[in-house]
């Protein structure tokens, strides 16, 4: 089959899934001779428009797992704004060395739905946000050679095809629950409405603001969070002064218990 551009398409508020779905897609675009493109999807105002693909194209397609699934705030945004008119499409989903329990099979079925043909399929263990301590070197060299394994094998498969290849089999359920955060003495913790708090040592410089994907923070007050928080961390990570946190007490058993329980390696799986 012939591939005339490569895209990287991805959400991603703390960059781990913006750099494996661009590694992979300029390995993809360099290993086809042709341009590779990035539509990145985590500013409110980028989804406001629709991505309409066609033959020809193969996207990479991008997000972290959050409770086991895709984030549920952009599952509306994979489902209607993103047509694929019969474009490939590799599915790539990071998680936080805990699991991805069943974010792959969520969005291989968004993109099937969306009229993508996926050929390939990827999760990889990246640094927990939630934790400095979690995942913290990852990705790392033996996660980047994955990444190229399943580059090389999407673009034989791709290459060696005379009609559109078959989906990948991954694990897990598209149906499947959320996963239930569960705290230090192993009961669930519901941090649902918990939001960041600001220290004094705040600048006022804006990054905040900027790097929401939800636009959430109030630009005239940033301690001020009146929108709807996905707990992403883009504002903790971003922001120069470290002023950013969370001190919700369910948050903080959970991300504890994390700390205590999935300091195992989760390695990477792919899928073609
Ligand atoms: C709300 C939330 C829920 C998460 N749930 C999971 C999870 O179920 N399993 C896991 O291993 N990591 C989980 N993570 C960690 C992220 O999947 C991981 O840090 C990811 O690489 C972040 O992607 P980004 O850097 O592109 O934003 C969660 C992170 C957030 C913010
Ligand atoms: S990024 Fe940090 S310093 Fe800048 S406005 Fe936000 S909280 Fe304040
Ligand atoms: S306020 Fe919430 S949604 Fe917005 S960047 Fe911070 S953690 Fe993410």
């Amino acid at each position: 089959m012939d591939i005339n551009k490569v895209y990287a398409l991805y959400f991603s508020p703390a960059g781990m899934t913006r750099k494996l779905a661009t590694t992979l897609a300029n390995a993809l675009a360099e290993s086809f001779g042709v341009p590779m493109e990035t539509v990145d999807i985590t500013s409110p105002a980028a989804r406001e428009t629709s991505y309409v693909f066609g033959a020809g194209d193969l996207v990479v397609c991008g997000s972290p797992t959050y409770a086991g699934k895709l984030p549920n705030k952009l599952l509306p945004w994979w489902k209607e704004k993103l047509t694929g008119n019969g474009a490939l499409a590799v599915a790539l989903v990071t998680f936080g060395n805990r699991a991805f329990d069943n974010s792959l099979a969520e969005l291989c079925a968004c993109l099937a739905g969306d009229g993508f043909h996926t050929v390939g399929a990827g999760a990889f263990a990246c640094r927990h946000v939630f934790s400095d301590t979690l995942a913290a070197e990852r990705p790392d060299r033996d996660d980047f050679a994955e990444l190229a394994k399943l580059g090389a094998a999407v673009a034989t498969r791709v290459a060696k095809a005379n009609e559109t290849p078959a989906a990948p089999e991954v694990p897990g359920s598209a149906d499947a629950p959320y996963y239930v955060p569960k705290g230090l003495d192993g009961e669930p913790k519901n941090f649902l409405k918990a939001k960041p708090k600001t220290s004094e040592a705040c600048t006022g410089c804006g990054v905040c603001v900027a790097v929401c994907p939800m636009g959430s923070i109030d630009p005239q007050d940033v301690t001020n969070v009146p929108g709807i928080c996905i707990k992403c961390h883009a504002c903790v990570r971003e922001c120069p002064v470290g002023a950013k946190y969370f001190d919700d007490e369910a948050f903080l058993s959970h991300k504890a218990m994390l700390e205590r329980d999935f300091q195992r390696r989760a390695e990477a799986k792919w899928f073609v």
